[in-house]
């Protein structure tokens, strides 16, 4: 559980990964660990391919945000520049997780669907 005296400098986040079929898991986010590596060290398998923030393989949703004041595209920094997103999907909450960094404790939808609604290739858009 992380401590509760704001955002600012806390050592990990809850994000909470959720599937099409209902299923979910926690994960314990450090600062400066993308949510990617974070599933990965959990040994939890999650889809990539570049982890460079050039596809969209690893792309997942924030859906939610523990923090009713915190918008869900607020939720994620990304280490780099998202290029596989333009800044629609951002504002839409969408976040690379190769590279995404959590500034908030919050709930990402994953799976093929989330994937499906940027389309086949973010080069084409
Ligand atoms: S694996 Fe390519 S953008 Fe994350």
């Amino acid at each position: 559980m992380n401590d509760s005296s704001g955002d600012a400098g806390r050592e990990e986040y809850d994000v909470t990964l959720e599937w099409p079929d209902g299923r979910s898991r926690t994960l314990d986010v450090r600062s400066r660990e993308s949510v990617l590596n974070a599933a990965l060290r959990e040994g939890l398998r999650l889809p990539y391919d570049c982890r460079k923030g050039t596809c969209t393989t690893c792309v997942g949703r924030v859906v939610a945000v523990a923090d009713d004041a915190v918008d869900p595209a607020s939720a994620m920094d990304h280490r780099r520049a998202p290029r596989a997103l333009d800044p629609d999907d951002l504002a839409d909450g969408y976040a690379l997780l190769c590279i995404a960094l959590p500034r908030a404790d919050c709930r990402v939808a994953v799976g093929p669907t989330v994937r499906s609604e940027l389309g086949d290739s973010p080069w084409g858009r």
